[in-house]
Formats: structure tokens, C-alpha cells, sequence
């Protein structure tokens, strides 16, 4: 019966190194959300991850509190999906080390971010920095995931996650799942405002709308987008991505496909079509915002959520961990 049938496990986790953005939410929370019935699905906040660059500490703590809040506020229901905090489950760093065993040195001087990284943060090149996909690679393993629903930027540290987990069941036998990566049909690639050739990253703050943004903010930073010199609204991302951009956003944000909103902007400039897409991203955080702000005065329910989060995740990754150390033949503690 397709009841009885296991459900694939899926993992993914964004850092809590900034305030989530409407990108966050239209290429990824959302489906998350959407995935939650059909799926078995853990969704961490990856705080270990965020200490590879340096934090302030009092932002890192209370972002880490609001990105649980805001999960739950974009539909991530805490019974169905496992929601917890990396650093709950001491696992992850644990079979991280192990891990780091079996990954060459030059397979982490390839990966793309690390070298973006480390030019950014030029005067900070850390070893975590550095072993970052190995302790990405440990979060996925730890559960044996099928699935991690990614951006294009995260997947080549998925494929190395697979090499990793394929080299050391070549040793062991079969310790690990080997999970695919993949990046969701559904999800939008939502872009910066100020600069659409780059993707929308909490790391520009006027290029960039965050979730929690109140509607002037929304407004104004609409207003300011980039266009072009034409007045046609049309989905071109090569000669108009700026225009393109706003119309993915505008689709994301109500429902309606490409066609229907070119249709519906047809003959009017940018002076009817910016606004109504600010509108519409208006109308879509509010209730977002709102709830957060409801979930944040509660301190005490997201505390049993993470708490109850932590608990679960735990129990499947103390399996994990252990059979490795047992394949490892670590003297186990009598
Ligand atoms: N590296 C991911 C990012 O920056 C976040 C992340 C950490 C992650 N661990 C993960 C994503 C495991 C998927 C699975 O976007």
C-alpha cells in the first residue's frame, strides 16, 4: 500500500548570518513548505555554518531566534517537519571530524565559494572557512537524506558531499544514502534590485528585501530597482533583466505565470508595473511579518520547538554517528 511506503528524507538549512530575504522565501522556504507532506523533512538553522565568517554575537543569537520564528510564520509546520538549531546536536560536529578524514585538501581548494569567500573576507581565511562543505556534507549524511533542495550556488557542495559519502562506503560498505541535490521547479531565482546579474543577498541591504521589511522599506526599494531605458514589460532576462526580475517576482508573489502579468502590464510603463509589484510583495510579507512578530512575543513556545526539534534530530543522528564509529572500531566506553 503506498502508505506503508517510507517517505525520502530531505535536509536543507539556511545560516543565520543575516535577515532571510524574500529570495530565502521564493527559492526556498516556500517549497519547503510545499514539500512538507510528501516528504520527511528536517529544516535547521545552521548557526555553526554562520561562525565561519565573523559574527557579532547578540545578532547571531536573536537572527538564529527570528529565523526559527519566521520558518514556522512562512508555513513550516513544527509537527510535520523536524525545525532545529545546528549546534542542538553536537553529531554534526562530531561526524564532521570524521569526515574531514576523508576529504582531500585539494578538493576543498576547488570550491567555488571558499575562493569567493576568502577574497571577501581576505584578512580572515579560516580553517572553517575552508572545511565549511565538510561540516555541510556531515549535516546532510547525519540523516541519511535522499534529497537537498539547494540553490545553484550550493551544488557543487552537494556533489562533493556525495563523493565524500561514496569514498567511505567504498571503504566501510554501505554507511551513507548518497543524496542528490536538486534545485526545485517551483523555486524562483529572485535576483538583487539594485544589480539583477547577481543573485539577491542579505548582504546589500538596498538591493535586497528582506522578509521582515515594513511596506515603506518595501516601497522605496522597489521604487529604486533597476530597469532599463525601454518601457515594454517583458520577460527577456538577457537584454532586460531587470524588468524580467520584477516579473519573476511579481508571478512568485501572486500566482499568475509570465504571460498573464505581460498581459496584465501590457502598454502601461514602469511607472504602473513597479508599484504593483511592490504591492503585491507588500501583500504577500504581511502576514508574514505579522505572525513572526506574534511568534517572537513567545518566547516559551519557540523554545519547546527547537527543544523538541533538537530532541528528534538527535535520535536519528546518534544512529548515524554510531555506526560510523563502529566501522571506524572505536573503543566504545564501557
Ligand atoms: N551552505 C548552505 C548555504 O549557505 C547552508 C547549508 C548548510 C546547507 N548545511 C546545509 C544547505 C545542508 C543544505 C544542506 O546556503
Amino acid at each position: 500500500m503506498e502508505t506503508s511506503e517510507k517517505k525520502k528524507r530531505i535536509f536543507s538549512g539556511i545560516q543565520p548570518s543575516g535577515e532571510l530575504t524574500l529570495g530565502s522565501y521564493m527559492g526556498a522556504i516556500k517549497n519547503w513548505a510545499a514539500m512538507q507532506d510528501e516528504y520527511d523533512c528536517l529544516y535547521c538553522i545552521v548557526d555553526m555554518h554562520a561562525i565561519t565568517v565573523r559574527q557579532n554575537p547578540a545578532d547571531l543569537r536573536r537572527r538564529t531566534i527570528a529565523q526559527l520564528a519566521q520558518y514556522i510564520a512562512c508555513g513550516l509546520d513544527p509537527e510535520k517537519n523536524i525545525l532545529f538549531i545546528q549546534s542542538h546536536v553536537p553529531q554534526h560536529a562530531e561526524l564532521s571530524w570524521v569526515l574531514g578524514c576523508y576529504t582531500q585538501f585539494g578538493e576543498l581548494s576547488r570550491m567555488t565559494q571558499f575562493k569567493q569567500k576568502s577574497q571577501q573576507h581576505a584578512d580572515n581565511i579560516t580553517a572553517g572557512l575552508f572545511t565549511y562543505p565538510v561540516l555541510m556534507a556531515a549535516d546532510i549524511l547525519l540523516y541519511q537524506a535522499d534529497a537537498v533542495p539547494v540553490g545553484e550556488d550550493q551544488k557543487q557542495h552537494v556533489e562533493l558531499c556525495r563523493d565524500i559519502a561514496q569514498r567511505f562506503n567504498g571503504v566501510y560498505g554501505d554507511v551513507f544514502t548518497l543524496p542528490e541535490s536538486f534545485i526545485p521547479k517551483l523555486g524562483a531565482r529572485v535576483m538583487s534590485l539594485g544589480n539583477p546579474m547577481n543573485k539577491m543577498s542579505k548582504s546589500d541591504p538596498e538591493g535586497c528585501v528582506y522578509l521582515l521589511d515594513k511596506p515603506e522599506d518595501i516601497r522605496r526599494k522597489f521604487k529604486r530597482a533597476v530597469t532599463d531605458s525601454e518601457t515594454a514589460v517583458r520577460f527577456d532576462p538577457e537584454h532586460k533583466p531587470g524588468v524580467s526580475n520584477l516579473l519573476t517576482i511579481y508571478c512568485a508573489a501572486t500566482g499568475k505565470d509570465i504571460a498573464e502579468a505581460e498581459a496584465e502590464f501590457a502598454g502601461q510603463g514602469y511607472g504602473v508595473f513597479k508599484p504593483a509589484v511592490a504591492d503585491a510583495v507588500v501583500e504577500l510579507a504581511r502576514p508574514i511579518r505579522e505572525e513572526t512578530e506574534r511568534l517572537l512575543a513567545d518566547k516559551g513556545y519557540l523554545e519547546s520547538v527547537y527543544r523538541q526539534g533538537a530532541q528528534r534530530a538527535q535520535s536519528l543522528a546518534v544512529r548515524t554517528l554510531s555506526k560510523v564509529y563502529r566501522k571506524l572500531d572505536f573503543v566504545v566506553p564501557k
